[in-house]
């Protein structure tokens, strides 16, 4: 898919497009401690070529993403992650979405007034959280009971062709609150 739709993304325009990176940092529970992974990955972001309006009321522009993620230690997938960022310009807010395959999936928010910054970088910031009203983290049972996400923030810059984010996922697990946090620059391919 492609923006040929004259869609007007928005701040979300500098996502589309596919991006490799081989600098992650991964730092996830283990029962007795930390796992540290340093891995590699591929985003894909396309947009959704029509706006999507809701309620014949609010509208938004859409970008799907494919998100693969490689351990450096034995090139095996070790994270899948699918969803879409939106923009709702007249409401002045961003959404996220996303899925992953261990039945966790959550709804993040932030503000956003479609603006770059001065130095011509875009920042997208969003977060969920367990007893927010408004950006909601979604599990099985089992996830809620054994290792349940409780918090999650996510900051992406976009400047000159590079992609940085840092994310952390509060995770409530082996007795106790986990901070598992990722991070990585990609380049546009
Ligand atoms: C680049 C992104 C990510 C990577 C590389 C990653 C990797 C990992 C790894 C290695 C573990 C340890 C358990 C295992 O070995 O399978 C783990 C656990 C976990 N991750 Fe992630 N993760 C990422 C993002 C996320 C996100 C976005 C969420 C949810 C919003 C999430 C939720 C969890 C949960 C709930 C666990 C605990 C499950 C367990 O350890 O048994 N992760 N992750």
């Amino acid at each position: 898919m492609s923006d040929s739709n004259n869609i007007d993304y928005g701040p979300l325009q500098p996502l589309i497009g596919t991006w490799n990176g081989d600098k992650g940092k991964d730092v996830a529970p283990e029962p007795d401690g930390v796992e540290n992974n340093p891995y590699y990955e591929t985003i894909i972001f396309s947009g959704v070529e029509d706006y999507v309006t809701n309620a014949e009321e609010q509208v938004l522009a859409a970008v799907h993403y494919r998100q693969v993620v490689k351990r450096k230690s034995n090139d095996i997938v070790f994270h899948d992650e699918t969803g879409y960022w939106m923009w709702d310009a007249s409401g002045g807010i961003i959404m996220h979405s996303l899925n992953i395959p261990r039945a966790v999936s959550l709804l993040a928010g932030g503000n956003h007034n479609g603006q770059a910054e001065s130095d011509g970088s875009m920042v997208l910031e969003v977060s969920a959280d367990q007893n927010s009203q408004d950006w909601q983290i979604i599990q099985s049972p089992f996830m809620r009971d054994n290792a349940r996400t409780t918090n999650f923030k996510h900051k992406i810059v976009i400047a000159n062709d590079v992609l940085s984010y840092s994310e952390t996922t509060m995770v409530d697990i082996y007795g106790s609150e986990f901070e598992h946090t990722d991070n990585n620059e990609l380049r546009r391919q």
